[in-house]
């Protein structure tokens, strides 16, 4: 069979995957390998991961993550450099002035960005920065630096690699509602400044029989403000057991995001979050839940997989 990397590109589309580095051998490993053309590291970038205490770092998963994406001629995508979560104690439970979040920030950016210059193509520089109702969501960098803490990363990510491509990133923004249009309105702004961006990450952690009908047309909006548009955590989860039926709806599903993204020249491919129901984050925050990815936990292609390969153009 054609792996889904190069069915994508014949489409002039990518196709990613989150994946965790102490697990890119064997099977996983081959796979990882085969399918994909750009690699998330799921965890290994996060500041927690990189600086578990102040001025200590520890880069060997995120090194080992591109290490093996340059040798599989494939993509990175960076995640993520400014968060509510996942950052060290350190940093989550200091009490800091503005300016020491700013220079805390600036000097992360640089650092991160820095390492990886020429070696990542895209950065979510600023991830989940909004609340449901499309207000900014109370974090360490808003409550101490105001809404131009975005503005600021992602000056500052620009500079430290003018090469990669810059991302806003968030989840619940698929379809067209309060969230997705505040991301809209931020990112409309932000261009209207002269503020660095390049893309758009929705997320898509999405649920069985759930994708949203205008997922398409707030791809379009985004993609007509002139910014790029990744969907960059894609998984559908159900309630546990799966059965065919489930299976079934979900290969719909999939096949429905791939063919939003497929349907806007800007879109740039689709990234799965995970791609085996074996390093899944959704059995442990949904109890429950499961099932979510293309590959069950024993890397068999489930519908899902097939429905990909379909939307791409492959048999
Ligand atoms: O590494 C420790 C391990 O040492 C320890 O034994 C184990 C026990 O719980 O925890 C391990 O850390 C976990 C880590 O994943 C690595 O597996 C954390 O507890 C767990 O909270 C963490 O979850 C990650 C989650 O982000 C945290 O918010 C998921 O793997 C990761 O897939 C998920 O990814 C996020 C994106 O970054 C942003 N968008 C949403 C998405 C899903 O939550």
């Amino acid at each position: 069979d054609t792996p889904l990397r190069d069915l994508a590109a014949a489409k002039g589309k990518v196709m990613g995957t989150a994946v965790t580095g102490s697990k890119l051998t064997g099977t996983y490993g081959d796979l990882a390998g085969r399918e994909f053309n750009w690699l998330t590291p799921g965890n290994a970038m996060k500041w927690a991961s990189v600086e578990p205490s102040q001025g200590s770092f520890n880069w060997a998963e995120a090194d080992q993550i591109v290490n093996f994406a340059e040798a599989h001629d494939q993509d990175v995508r960076g995640h993520t450099l400014v968060w509510h979560s996942q950052n060290p104690n350190w940093l989550a439970n200091g009490s800091w002035t503005p300016a020491q979040l700013s220079t805390l920030m600036q000097n992360h950016i640089n650092t991160e960005v820095g390492r990886y210059k020429g070696r990542v193509a895209a950065w979510d520089v600023v991830n989940e920065p909004f609340n449901e109702d499309g207000t900014y969501r109370s974090t360490l960098w808003y409550d101490g630096l105001g809404a131009d803490y975005i503005a600021s990363a992602l000056t500052w990510a620009r500079a430290a690699d003018p090469a990669a491509k810059l991302y806003i990133n968030d989840y619940n923004v698929e379809g067209v509602n309060a969230k997705s249009t505040a991301l809209y309105n931020l990112v409309k702004s932000l261009k209207e400044r002269g503020v660095p961006i390049d893309g758009v990450g929705l997320q898509a952690h999405l649920i069985v029989g759930q994708v949203p009908s205008s997922f398409q047309q707030n791809i379009q909006r985004y993609a007509d403000l002139g910014v790029d548009v990744a969907i960059t955590e894609l998984d559908i989860r159900m309630q546990l057991p799966s059965d065919s039926a489930k299976l079934t709806q979900q290969a719909a599903d999939y096949k429905a995001v791939m063919n939003a993204c497929l349907a806007v020249t800007r879109c740039t491919g689709v990234t799965v979050w995970g791609f085996t129901d074996s390093d899944s984050w959704i059995p442990d925050t949904f109890p429950g839940q499961g099932a979510a990815t293309p590959y069950d936990e024993n890397y068999a292609p489930k519908p899902a997989y097939r429905a990909i390969v379909e939307a791409l153009g492959g048999t």
